[in-house]
């Protein structure tokens, strides 16, 4: 069950003061440590994919195993497309299951991340999706993502926090108070007054890049001063790194061989991460105060006035069409198996969110699809939406778990 609503799961965080980790993924073996760590320490959690990350795994075949490990936890996990690109990204992302996206606009001109920022609000917030917008520019190397985020960093101006969230009506906001991506050279010059008065001009949840490598005390300082996530992820490659090469001194040289323990040591880190920010403990209180995330059944079942080859292509084209709509995340098209099938043919379209609902049936993809081909030939039918009662924990016990090595 406990996919959430991010919205709900970073408002109680913003509200009791603490920070939850958004640990970014790029193996099983972090899905499988950041859940472990997540557990252990009844940790709520946001698993995310970084887009900049994605020429090193297939997001697809990713985000299957992201989804079934956050549906099967017993503690809060939301799932979040991290650095998004573009909204054509976020459509995607939505489609395969993430249930928060961010805009990665701000090394634009103002008026042009503004600009890039609405399109993906007004996709996502149609689709029951809150969305992360970011102001000012945090540089640097995220692991070994060097190239994707260059340049200078530039502080978050207060003005321009409160005009953008206002014009954008992001959810929450990546602020650039002095910290980079990727290992910290030096000390960084944190710049704590701004912080504080953006978070009392905006109210509302504040996000954190460049997590690695700040000191127990600087956590602590940014979190009271309204940061309630922290985008995490060169510390859990460092760590993941080292692991690998203690196994290479070791009689194994195989793959299983040099990849054992690193499922742990990501555990170790992120747990550790956990307890530092405040978010260890808060699992069950977060989960009261959280919608859980249920999809919806979009489910149509028709008779036909056409022969068998031409509702098929009528169906082909409509998987087509619909699955591109966003918010949708599978279309089924099927023939009633039993000859004597009160209804002949089926629609099952399975949506994000209840949301999808209205956003779906007002797409003009949609509209012209139903007005031109499917109406003409569906004559009697019947059309129901289904929330999920219970969104898919099958597993009598949690699972998430490292499997220890012999
Ligand atoms: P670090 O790699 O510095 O932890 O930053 C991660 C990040 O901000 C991802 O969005």
């Amino acid at each position: 069950m406990p996919i959430v609503d991010m919205k709900g799961m970073l408002e109680h965080a913003y509200q009791y003061g603490y920070a939850v980790g958004a640990f970014d993924v790029v193996s099983l073996d972090f899905v499988t440590g950041i859940m472990t760590a997540a557990e252990r320490s009844r940790s709520p959690v946001i698993l995310s994919l970084a887009e900049s990350h994605f020429a090193h795994f297939d997001f697809e075949l990713l985000m299957s195993a992201v989804e079934r490990a956050a549906q099967r936890a017993t503690v809060p996990v939301a799932i979040h497309l991290d650095h998004g690109m573009s909204t054509k990204s976020a459509v995607q992302a939505i489609s395969l299951g993430c249930n928060g996206v961010m805009v990665d606009a701000s090394h634009h001109p103002f008026e042009e991340n503004v600009r890039l920022t609405l399109g993906v609000t007004g996709m996502a917030h149609s689709c029951g999706i809150p969305v992360e917008g970011e102001l000012g520019y945090v540089p640097g190397v995220e692991g070994e993502d060097a190239e994707h985020h260059p340049g200078d960093l530039v502080y978050t101006s207060v003005s321009e926090a409160k005009e953008y969230v206002q014009r954008t009506g992001v959810d929450f906001l990546a602020v650039s108070i002095g910290t980079v991506h990727g290992r910290m050279k030096g000390e960084p010059s944190l710049n704590y007054s701004r912080l504080e008065e953006i978070n009392k001009t905006l109210g509302i949840p504040l996000v954190l890049h460049g997590g690695t490598g700040l000191t127990d005390e600087q956590y602590s300082r940014l979190i009271n001063n309204g940061i309630s996530k922290i985008n995490y992820y060169t510390a859990l490659a460092d760590a993941s790194g080292k692991r690998v090469q203690q196994n290479t001194q070791s009689d194994g040289q195989g793959y299983t061989a040099l990849v054992d323990g690193v499922a742990e040591s990501i555990a170790d880190e992120a747990e550790r991460c956990m307890h530092l920010w405040g978010s260890a403990g808060q699992a069950d209180n977060a989960l009261k105060n959280c919608a859980s995330w249920a999809p919806v059944e979009h489910l149509i079942v028709y008779n036909a006035d056409a022969n068998e080859t031409k509702v098929h292509a009528m169906m082909s084209e409509g998987r087509r069409v619909l699955s591109q709509i966003p918010g949708v995340r599978t279309v089924f098209t099927g023939n009633a198996i039993q000859e004597g099938a009160q209804y002949r043919f089926s629609w099952l379209v399975r949506f994000c969110h209840p949301a999808v609902i209205d956003s779906y049936r007002d797409h003009p993809d949609h509209i012209a699809f139903a007005d031109n081909q499917f109406r003409p030939i569906a004559g009697d039918r019947i059309s129901i939406d289904y929330r999920a009662v219970e969104s898919g924990r099958t597993h009598s016990e949690n699972s998430a778990s490292i499997r220890k090595s012999a």
